[in-house]
């Protein structure tokens, strides 16, 4: 193994990285990653690799780019940070009213913080108190999904559903009532349903990725299935939650993928591509029935105690003020239509693969699923390390991805061109297709 660099050692000796078997991680050189133009990332000696998975789903129009660095620069010269306590300023001002203007009509209030996970703790400690001052204190259960994720803080993991990252945290939960997942939509919209209509009176709300199931395996939703979760929810006087963490800010080919059905939540959880990928902030936007519901005299103590330290930071608002400038001036959305077909027809050429089972996506996020006998419907092992191996072999032609398990995901930096789709797409096949056979 050739000598580690003084970064590798600090990194080995001094950092435990997030979702990492450090076994593992310690037996090889760490990729250092230390520049970057556009789609690329650039390592400490100068090999580029396409972010095939936009730096964990987070990077929108590049990095590097002129006009959030502009926006970010401009910002640290003023302030960098003064406390959302009580006191405002002019990013989160102006980033509220732009986040309004873009979401779903009846959408009309933001509530920072500063990760995903926290913004979800938000909406579900909204919902949650929502019916208590509503008189209905009983209403205080989540209805989530099987194979559901929104987060790694105790809140977000009890209404999330991936038992390889949850259930060694099963004691220290709450208790949530799970349907199924988006593996069959027609089963999990009539479970919904049964769920929904028996337990009405002590569901608080119903919380779910909209269309895709992300770090779930990339499951996807059949059309028009949303208007229908929402049809039920108001039948039900429940609570709709979407977590457009993963799938917001244009991923699935609209600015949030609740636009598909055209429905407005009363809780949108918005995260990662927030600021472009560039700062961490999240925020949860509700409607004016729930603000106003958390409105009296202080004594009555209906307001929302919750806040983080760096609610509102305003670098990380310029930041995304910046970012959602980009997408008015670039056109973005509307370029992503053919950006979207092309990569279609790639994924298309995966499933001739012997060893690729489902291919799915919706617009730039895809999931493809490495399997040992697709006839026999037979899984890799767990041992086999299948997804890390197609990951580790593509490194080699240029491309950094992250696996969930036995899925290649694809989701790159929706700034991405039509011969860089081809290459993202064409060194992954070849990678699934090397690795595969000899793994046989
Ligand atoms: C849908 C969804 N919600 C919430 C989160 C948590 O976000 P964060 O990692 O910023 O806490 C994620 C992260 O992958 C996610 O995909």
């Amino acid at each position: 193994m050739s000598s580690k660099t003084k970064i590798q050692e600090y990194d080995l000796e001094y950092i435990w990285h997030p979702f990492t078997q450090m076994k593992e991680y310690a037996e090889e050189s760490p990729l250092v990653i230390e520049d970057s133009e556009g789609i690329y990332l650039i390592d400490s000696e100068g090999n580029r690799y396409i972010d095939g998975v936009s730096s964990l789903w987070v990077n929108i129009h590049g990095h590097n780019s002129e006009n959030i660095n502009k926006a970010i620069k401009k910002q640290i010269d003023k302030i960098a940070h003064s406390t959302l306590l009580g006191v405002t300023n002019p990013s989160a001002s102006i980033l509220a009213k732009k986040l309004i203007d873009i979401s779903p009509d009846g959408l009309r209030k933001v509530f920072y913080s500063g990760d995903g996970a926290s913004a979800v703790e938000v909406g579900l400690k909204m919902a949650f108190q929502y019916w208590i001052l509503k008189g209905k204190p009983e209403k205080k259960k989540f209805v989530c999904l099987k194979d559901g994720y929104h987060g790694d803080t105790l809140g977000a993991v009890s209404v999330g559903g991936i038992d390889l990252f949850h259930s060694t945290f099963e004691p220290l939960l709450f208790e949530s009532f799970k349907v199924s997942s988006y593996d069959n939509t027609e089963s999990f919209l009539n479970e919904l349903n049964l769920t929904l209509s028996e337990n009405s009176n002590e569901i608080a709300a119903l919380i779910l990725e909209p269309y895709v199931q992300a770090a779930g395996g990339m499951k996807v939703a059949s059309d028009g299935y949303l208007k229908k979760v929402r049809g039920m929810c108001d039948e039900y006087n429940i609570l709709l939650i979407l977590d457009e963490v993963a799938t917001g800010f244009g991923r699935t080919g609209k600015m949030f993928a609740c636009e598909h059905d055209s429905v407005t939540p009363d809780i949108l959880v918005l995260g990662k591509g927030l600021t472009g990928g560039y700062l961490p902030l999240s925020a949860t936007i509700t409607t004016q029935d729930i603000f106003d519901t958390f409105l009296g005299d202080y004594e009555e103590l209906k307001a929302f105690f919750h806040g983080h330290s760096y609610s509102g930071n305003p670098l990380s608002c310029a930041a995304a003020i910046a970012n959602l400038e980009i997408f008015e001036n670039d056109k973005t959305l509307i370029k992503l239509k053919d950006k979207i077909e092309i990569f279609e027809n790639e994924l298309k050429e995966f499933k001739g693969l012997k060893n690729v089972g489902d291919v799915r996506n919706k617009g730039l996020m895809a999931g493809i699923d490495l399997v040992k006998d697709k006839n026999k419907k037979i899984d890799f092992d767990i041992r086999d390390r299948i997804g890390k191996k197609v990951c580790d072999h593509v490194l080699n032609e240029g491309v950094l991805l992250r696996p969930l398990g036995n899925t290649i995901v694809l989701m790159p930096p929706i700034s991405i061109n039509e011969s860089e789709i081809k290459k993202l797409a064409r060194s992954t096949y070849k990678a699934i297709k090397e690795v595969t056979e000899n793994n046989e």
